[in-house]
């Protein structure tokens, strides 16, 4: 991906587009994404970008939005008054993700600066993660591939690596929004029984219901009854460190979680403890408390598959997120209504 821009050398910040210089808007992305993005917003704005692979420092992102008319940036970035206060003026922010919590709407709204997200384009490639993470933890991929590759399987063995049943088993679902409902259906191949509960408590998934005869349940259910949670739910207050040692207590010992949605949402210390003392089967986790860091002794168990928070990484689904966070930005730098912005009500 970085290669086209090798002919830039080690510069961190460049003008990619030189063309009408005068006439088109100032645009900084925070690091590089997908070409197709830059492109098409290079047809309309002087593009900059931040080509070192790594996110900035405060500091840095304060630097380089100094004086940029929009903004492309990451869940990494912390887009708050800080943010606001550096980049002002700025028409518009487009978050290169679908999960949000890295912004402050209210702030954003306050300074009536539109901002927007990528939902939609990384349904299908998250749910999929999903169910990649719920086969990988429950049998055992990730441990068989070790022993494969250290060079000590003596041969097949009628006691090794038995691990859990997916088919006929029960899923639930934390969260039956786009992803949730999205790896529920795909569950449709494996005949399972398929629970659902949501933070907003009044709010019900006809399509779950009526697709695979899914029930709601509350959140104790869930836990008590599920033999696979998967975690689809944004991070709020209200969502985070819902799974704790309380929750892990509840759980079967059989039951696995999933995490595909933000880390925060579990206490990582005590999933740790749970994990080890085997309160559950396993953990598949793609996000982190305190990423990119781990929780003390997480890595070091059997029963716990890591990733590095790439469920959306398929080429369509990051082609897609920099084609829409470039659209985003180029009708708020229009002062239109961008295709998926987070605080309309801005317009009104
Ligand atoms: C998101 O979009 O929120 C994911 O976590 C990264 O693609």
């Amino acid at each position: 991906m970085g290669g086209r821009f090798g002919k830039y050398g080690d510069a961190k910040r460049k003008v990619l587009s030189g063309r009408d210089a005068m006439a088109r808007p100032k645009v900084y992305v925070t690091r590089m994404i997908p070409e197709a993005g830059l492109d098409l917003l290079r047809q309309t704005c002087d593009v900059e970008i931040n080509l070192e692979d790594r996110p900035l420092t405060r500091a840095e992102l304060f630097e380089n939005v100094r004086g940029q008319e929009g903004v492309i940036g990451l869940l990494t970035d912390r887009i708050d008054a800080g943010f606001f206060d550096a980049a002002e003026g700025i028409k518009g922010y487009a978050n290169y993700a679908v999960g949000f919590d890295n912004i402050d709407i209210q702030e954003a709204t306050k300074r009536k600066v539109p901002v927007s997200n990528t939902p939609d384009v990384l349904t299908d490639a998250t749910a999929e993660m999903a169910w990649a993470l719920l086969f990988a933890v429950a049998r055992r991929v990730i441990e068989s591939d070790r022993m494969m590759r250290s060079g000590a399987w003596n041969g097949w063995g009628p006691l090794q690596f038995i691990g859990g049943d997916v088919t006929g088993k029960t899923l639930g679902i934390l969260g039956p929004g786009r992803i949730g409902t999205a790896m529920a259906l795909m569950s449709k191949g494996f005949g399972m029984k398929v629970l659902y509960t949501d933070s907003s408590p009044k709010k019900t998934s006809p399509v779950l219901e009526k697709e695979l005869g899914a029930r709601k349940v509350d959140f104790d259910q869930l836990l008590e009854e599920s033999d696979f949670i998967s975690i689809h739910v944004p991070l709020l207050p209200k969502t985070r460190h819902l799974f704790n040692t309380t929750a892990f207590n509840k759980m079967r010992k059989t039951a696995y979680l999933i995490n595909t949605a933000r880390g925060p949402v579990i206490n990582e210390a005590d999933l740790v403890q749970a994990l080890k003392k085997r309160e559950i089967a396993g953990a598949a986790l793609d996000v982190y408390e305190f990423e990119p860091k781990v929780a003390e002794g997480l890595v070091a168990l059997d029963n716990v598959v890591t990733t590095a928070h790439t469920a959306s990484a398929t080429v369509s689904s990051r082609t897609n997120m920099a084609l829409l966070a470039a659209q985003n930005l180029q009708a708020m730098l229009n002062g239109e209504r961008s295709p998926t912005c987070l605080n309309p009500e801005i317009y009104e």
